[in-house]
Order: structure tokens, then sequence, then C-alpha cells
């Protein structure tokens, strides 16, 4: 596995790479690597590409109250786990490189990228939307690999790609759960013990509201879940029915219906979302 700090590490490595392959894989990533990363460097080993990740904690996706310095590095534990799934390279860029001097460009979305996450955490994603750019920059993929647990990111990166006609093409690979239903989550180790144990009702909660969605009036049943998890412990930032593309809130179960929350069980903020 080829390990590229400098731009100059990478653009040879990735030469490399094509010449061997033909097809290049990007799996960007903020490190910490779970269960749910190592599915999506799979997917992209299976596709026939050879498959590059990068690891870089983005600080322009992090609000001014939020978890920057405590979020989860573990370098060494990744660099294995990538190797263990067949990764070829893998990308570490410092700040400086990602963020150059005098740097006065970012990029806005709006449309999937307003509400819920764009609410809760203004300026997210303006950051994960311009890495994201910067990295496709660098290392040219041919398909880049984006977990659906973060449903509203996967759309978001899909907007912005089709709108600045990037060539390249974003795939969404199904979430990854604990046996239990959570979803994984790199924020999941910072759950106490009595927390980790309550986690999955919030995943129970999507399904049961999911099956009875049929029987009409999803609003009401919304709030009837809302108040139920907020009874069990969870601070719930919202529980809604969305278009799956747009994000736009529905009132009835259509074909591309999304069923997405955000809810807070002590210091970690849980997101998960379902199909419907
Ligand atoms: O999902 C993540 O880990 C990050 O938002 C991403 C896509 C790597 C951009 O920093």
């Amino acid at each position: 596995m080829l390990i590229a700090r400098s731009l100059a590490e990478l653009r040879e490595g990735c030469a490399r790479l094509r010449r061997q392959a033909g097809a290049l894989a990007l799996v960007p990533t903020m490190g910490a690597l779970h269960a749910g990363h190592r599915a999506l460097v799979r997917a992209g080993v299976e596709s026939g590409a050879a498959t590059a990740a990068s690891i870089f904690v983005n600080p322009l996706q992090f609000g001014a109250h939020e978890d920057l310095s405590r979020y989860p590095r573990d370098e060494a534990g990744d660099l294995a786990a990538l190797e263990a799934e067949g990764c070829a390279l893998v990308w570490l860029p410092d700040v400086a490189t990602m963020y150059p001097a005098g740097e006065a460009t970012t990029i806005t979305v709006s449309g999937p990228a307003e509400r819920w996450e764009g609410d809760a955490r203004p300026g997210h994603f303006r950051g994960v939307a311009t890495v994201c750019a910067k990295l496709f920059g660098q290392v040219r993929p041919d398909r880049a690999y984006f977990g659906e647990k973060d449903w509203q990111q996967l759309q978001v990166v899909k907007r912005m790609v089709a709108d600045l006609l990037l060539p390249l093409e974003i795939v969404g690979v199904e979430t990854v759960r604990e046996p239990d239903g959570l979803a994984m989550s790199s924020r999941n180790r910072f759950l106490t013990p009595a927390e980790r144990a309550k986690a999955p009702v919030l995943n129970r909660t999507l399904r049961s509201v999911a099956e009875r969605l049929r029987e009409g009036a999803p609003a009401a049943m919304l709030a009837e879940a809302t108040e139920a998890l907020g009874r069990q412990g969870f601070e719930v930032n919202y529980l809604a029915l969305v278009d799956g593309p747009s994000l736009a809130p529905i009132d009835r179960a259509i074909p591309a219906a999304r069923l997405i929350t955000a809810a807070r069980l002590g210091t970690v903020r849980l997101l998960d979302n379902i199909g419907v």
C-alpha cells in the first residue's frame, strides 16, 4: 500500500495505480475507521479499480462549538485496516496543503444542503463540499464511495458533482450496522455503556415508523415517535419523512422517500436514515 503525505507523492502514486489498474476509486474519510469505512473500501476494490482512501480531519466542516479537537484519531490502526481491505494508496494531507495560505474559495451547495444537518450545523456542508472538491481534484478518481449513513452528505456531494460537471461517479454504499441495528459511526465510542445499550432504539423507531407509514398520517406518526424517543432520553433534533435526493419534507411515502433522524444521546449526536 502506497502512503502519500505530499502532493508530489500523491501524483506519482495515482499515476502509477492508474497505469496498473486502469480505473481509480477514492474513499474520502476522516479516519477512526470502522466497518462502515471498510465496506466502502471493499466496494471500490471489488469494482476492479485501484482504491485510494484519504484520511483528513477537515476543520472547515466543524462548527466553532463542535468536537474537532475531540475527533478520534488512530493513524496506525487506520493504515492497518485499509491495508487489510486491499486499499492501494492512502492520502494523508496536512491542513496547509488542503487550505493554502490566502485561500479565498469555498463551495456552497443549496438544495439538498438546506434543512436538517444544514440547519443544525451551519457551514458544515460548505466544509464537506469544499474538501471533497479538493480531494477529487487531487486524486482524480473515476468513482468515489460514500456511506448512506450520512444520507444528506451523500446527496450534497452528488449534487455538487452534477452541478460542477466533475468527471466522476458518486457511489452510495448501504449503512453498516452493529448486530442490534445501531449505525456504525466513529462517534459511537463516546457513548457510555448505558447510552450504548439504549442507542439501537433510534433505528428500531425508524423501522417501526416505516412499517406503519402505509396506514397514513405520517405527521402524527412522526410526532408520536419523536415524543416516545424523548421519553427514553433522546433529545430529538429531527425525525422527518423526506424526498431522498432533494431532502425536501414530504407528507406521504413516495418511492424515493427516506426517513431521516438526528438525536442526541448524552454528548453524542446520532444520525440514522432508512428507505421506506
Ligand atoms: O463523512 C466524512 O467522514 C467526511 O464528511 C468526509 C466525506 C470525509 C469529508 O471530510
